[in-house]
């Protein structure tokens, strides 16, 4: 077990190829559609993430074989779902999933990671750009996403990008003896407030 995590290790050694912006340390990365063939690096930039037990939902990635069949379905639906690749290793995501009950196909949520390695050089950024363009693109009129509220670099992360506060949900999660709110935060794009079928009678 312990041989196989120090393979896994080595086998994603960042490659930080990063040039410097006005000072700033950028990534050089490829932000691509999400493929059956990065699954398994995807697996483990997910994992990695999910184990610093801070900022996902989940404390670990579901199996490799799961993953595969989500990514699968993600291609197949033409779903939104980026990667950004550094060298042939997977060091973020972010995908906008959209709601399938009727009456809110218009709207998506939004979920993203990047590699402890590759914070703060711009990769989220430009994952979440990327998502945002192709929601916006397919259609969508509103994304939304839970954020904890202790996840302070992904709130302005968000916030730079649009999303506005919409609500705290109070003691959401109990883990590691800790409770956590969680933000609930969304942009909207041009919806009409005239098809509104919850308007005040009157
Ligand atoms: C949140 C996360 C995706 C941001 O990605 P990133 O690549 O580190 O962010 P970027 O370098 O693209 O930063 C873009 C902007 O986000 C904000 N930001 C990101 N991290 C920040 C931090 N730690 N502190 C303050 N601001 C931060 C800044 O506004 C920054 O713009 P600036 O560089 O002009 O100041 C990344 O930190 C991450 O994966 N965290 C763990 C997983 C997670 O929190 N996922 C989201 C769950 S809701």
């Amino acid at each position: 077990m312990l041989a196989a995590l120090a393979a896994a290790i080595v086998v994603d050694a960042p490659q930080q190829n990063a040039i410097s912006l006005a000072g700033r340390q950028v990534s050089m990365v490829t932000i691509l559609p999400t493929a059956d063939a990065h699954v398994e690096s995807f697996h483990r930039c997910l994992d990695a993430v999910a184990r610093e037990r801070r900022y996902l939902a989940f404390v670990e990635a579901p199996p490799v074989a799961a993953l595969r069949e989500f990514v699968r379905a993600i291609v197949a639906a033409g779903a939104i779902q980026v990667l950004a690749l550094d060298g042939d290793i997977i060091v973020g995501w972010c995908d906008v999933l959209s709601r399938p009950m009727e009456g809110f196909r218009h709207v998506g949520v939004l979920g993203m990671g990047v590699a402890a390695s590759h914070r703060r050089r711009g990769v989220g950024e430009q994952l979440a750009k990327a998502a945002l363009e192709q929601s916006r693109a397919a259609g969508l009129k509103r994304v939304e996403l839970e954020v904890f509220a202790s996840n302070r670099g992904a709130i302005k992360l968000y916030e730079k990008l649009g999303f506005e506060h919409e609500g705290v949900k109070r003691f959401a999660r109990n883990l590691d003896g800790a409770y956590e709110d969680v933000v609930l935060m969304a942009v909207v794009w041009e919806p009409s407030r005239s098809t509104a079928t919850n308007a005040p009678a009157g």
